[in-house]
């Protein structure tokens, strides 16, 4: 039989090979890739940390109008693949309990993993980029500082969200990415100020 993980990746890929949201196929192989060497350090169940990772937005309901198909979709993928019912349980369990909006810490180590892992792609560079991404495909803008055009911008979103990330991490090795991906965060908003206010300066 193929690989388990490699049947997972072919299904990840044929769901989200066509997003631009910032949700695409890199996003999942990127959290994968990551959930995976922090699951090394932390010891954790491997299969069951990867497995979670690929599919960890396979049932997101901003994603997909059914998320309920999704998640009869993601057990019978599961089954097919011949995982037993109890790594079937503890793998919809950490997919369950990682979204970060809802804000709860996951159970498991697999799930608070997981969680790591989507938080870090979305700080640091690539966060910043999946953030303008994921704002135009909303309608939102980026920045508006006279709040004149709409409720809502991405740049608001760093502070609102992606700049609390770095304190909400749940492994020592997450930590300390995140810590160095903060930082080019705030510099980047720095730099996005700055260049703001420079813009602003009426000439002549
Ligand atoms: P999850 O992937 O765990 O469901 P979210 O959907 O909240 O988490 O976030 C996924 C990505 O979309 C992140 O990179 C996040 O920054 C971005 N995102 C979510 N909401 C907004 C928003 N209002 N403006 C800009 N980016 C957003
Ligand atoms: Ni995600």
């Amino acid at each position: 039989m193929m690989d388990r993980l490699l049947l997972i990746r072919n299904y990840v890929f044929n769901l989200f090979d066509r997003d631009v949201s910032g949700h695409d196929f890199f996003h999942m192989q990127r959290v994968a890739q990551m959930a995976q060497s922090i699951a090394v350090r932390e010891q954790a169940d491997l299969f069951i940390t990867e497995t979670a990772a690929w599919l960890h937005d396979a049932d997101d309901h901003k994603l997909f109008t059914d998320g309920e198909k999704q998640q009869r979709e993601i057990t019978e993928l599961l089954q097919s693949i011949a995982c037993s019912s109890n790594e079937i349980s503890q793998i919809k369990e950490a997919i369950r309990e990682v979204s970060f909006t809802r804000g709860a810490i996951p159970a498991s180590l697999e799930g608070k993993i997981v969680q790591d892992a989507d938080r870090l792609d979305a700080i640091g560079a690539i966060g910043i980029a999946r953030a303008f991404a994921y704002g135009a495909t909303t309608g939102q803008t980026f920045w508006d500082d006279q709040e004149t055009l709409q409720p809502y911008t991405t740049i608001q979103h760093f502070y609102d969200k992606l700049l609390k990330l770095t304190d909400m991490m749940n492994t020592d090795a997450g930590e300390a990415i995140a810590a160095q991906r903060h930082q080019f965060m705030t510099q980047f908003l720095q730099q996005f100020f700055a260049e703001w206010q420079t813009s602003n300066i009426r000439i002549g």
